[in-house]
């Protein structure tokens, strides 16, 4: 069992709170996500077992969000935005620069387990592009040296 009894416990809460269980598979993913870090096929059968939805539902809705990292990510999932405004104010050039600085590529994660890059679409925070998501947190009008003061602050974070 991946699930920890809080997290099924938290899951069951959910379900009081709609008639039709389906309602209840993003914030079951939500709640797992929060717990394991990532999805996974077990833990899709394990929110299966648990609200009575087929398991392929359960994939499906998760597959669809890019929210949800689907293996094992760092500390610090770095989604940049790199729809049309991110992408026309610098996003490619945001991503190249958080490669460098973390020295790792696209998709990867650094040997310290702290960050992990990727891409994603539009986050609708278009107007205050180029943007970023850490974990749930937005990160906007960025500048590289925007970007070194919250890798430094997130690195300081961590230690303590
Ligand atoms: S295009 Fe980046 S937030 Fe919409």
């Amino acid at each position: 069992m991946i699930l920890s009894e809080q997290s099924v416990a938290m899951i069951n809460e959910a379900l009081t709170r709609y008639p039709d269980h389906k309602s209840a598979v993003l914030p079951a993913l939500t709640i797992a996500y929060q717990q394991v870090g990532h999805l996974s096929d077990d833990i899709y059968r394990e929110i299966s077992e648990t609200i009575g939805v087929p398991t392929v539902e359960i994939a499906e809705a998760a597959t669809f969000y890019t929210m949800f990292p689907k293996h094992p990510v760092g500390k610090y999932l770095i989604q940049v935005c790199h729809n049309i405004s991110c992408a026309l104010l610098g996003a490619d050039s945001l991503v190249s620069y958080l490669e460098e600085k973390l020295g790792v590529s696209k998709g990867e994660t650094t040997a310290d387990h702290l960050f992990t890059i990727v891409t994603v679409e539009c986050l609708g925070s278009c107007a205050t592009a180029p943007m970023m998501q850490i974990n749930q947190d937005y990160y906007e009008n960025l500048t590289k040296e925007k970007v070194d003061k919250i890798l430094e602050q997130l690195r300081a974070e961590a230690v303590t």
